[in-house]
């Protein structure tokens, strides 16, 4: 299904070629069927030259000769984008915007014409292809549509499809901004590695591969994290008295409060969107 597609990917800067890059190792016939557009010719350039995909700077030119469109442009231009091109845009085309804070119905909004729409919230994980995606559809998108996209974004990690789209604050507050408090934690191991008297080299590899680790015995194992947590504590144990210091010191709940913020910042975000695209 996705090696009969003509896809065009406009905007290919860090996620556009994370794309691009997912799309290509995905299926060896890839390439000839990827059209790639940027405003910078070094971007295009690049993109041709690593990965065998075609190029243009005309945008109209990529989306008339497509049959899925993803938009990957920054969210501050996307509205323009989309008008410049809304001339090609059809019934005929699947359009995926990757816009973070941009609501279905913002696009809706400036494009005000019928269309089968996607949005789709990826993660920065796709530059290695292990992005938490996360597709909602527009009422005009079919269940193919949906297949379609979610083997797309499969292409660079692991997608799930929500029916409510007004969930994607939640998960711009989860697995969005997720990579971030990770990142935060990792740090935090790692000056705690020190502190306990290991070299800064060792303490950050150290806390980087346990972070790793334990995703992927979750991964694997399908275990619940409280079984696997009840599994490593053992009876007056050191990681008992660890876990016991991060409850005081309300991790569990610093968690939940970061990403409850995080999401009704989203909100907030995306309710400015939704006035500046019916103002464009
Ligand atoms: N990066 C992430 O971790 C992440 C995560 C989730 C969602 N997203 C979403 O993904 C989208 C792309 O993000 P990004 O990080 O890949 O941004 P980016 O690196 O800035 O890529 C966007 C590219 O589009 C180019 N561009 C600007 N105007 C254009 C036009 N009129 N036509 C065609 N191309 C144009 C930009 O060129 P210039 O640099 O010259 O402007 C740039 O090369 C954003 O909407 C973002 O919200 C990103």
């Amino acid at each position: 299904m996705l090696k009969d597609k003509k896809i065009s990917i406009i905007g290919t800067g860090n996620m556009g070629e994370a794309l691009v890059s997912g799309l290509v190792s995905s299926e060896p016939s890839m390439p000839k069927n990827i059209i790639c557009t940027d405003i910078r010719e070094d971007k295009i350039e690049l993109v041709q030259e690593k990965y065998g995909v075609g190029t243009t700077k005309d945008n109209i030119e990529a989306v008339e000769a497509s049959d899925v469109v993803i938009y990957a442009v920054k969210p501050q231009i996307i509205a323009l984008v989309l008008k410049e091109t809304a001339q090609a845009l059809d019934m005929s085309k699947l359009i995926i915007s990757i816009a973070a804070g941009v609501p279905l119905a913002a696009i809706e909004s400036c494009l005000k014409k019928d269309l089968r729409l996607i949005r789709v919230m990826p993660n920065i994980a796709a530059f290695v292809k292990e992005s938490a995606s996360v597709l909602a559809a527009g009422k005009n998108a079919t269940q193919d549509d949906i297949k379609l996209s979610m083997a797309i974004f499969d292409s660079m990690g692991k997608t799930i499809f929500i029916k409510e789209n007004i969930l994607m604050d939640a998960i711009t507050g989860l697995s969005g901004s997720g990579p971030a408090y990770i990142f935060l934690i990792v740090d935090a191991l790692a000056d705690a590695g020190v502190k306990v008297g290991l070299s800064r080299e060792d303490a950050l590899f150290l806390s980087i591969q346990t972070v790793l680790g334990a995703a992927k015995l979750l991964m694997e194992t399908k275990e619940h994290p409280g079984r696997l947590k009840d599994m490593v504590t053992s009876p007056g144990g050191t990681a008992i008295a660890g876990i016991h210091t991060l409850e005081k010191g309300g991790l569990r709940t610093t968690l939940i409060n970061a990403v409850e913020v995080a999401t009704e910042r989203s909100k907030q975000l995306g309710e400015i969107m939704m006035k500046n695209f019916s103002n464009e």
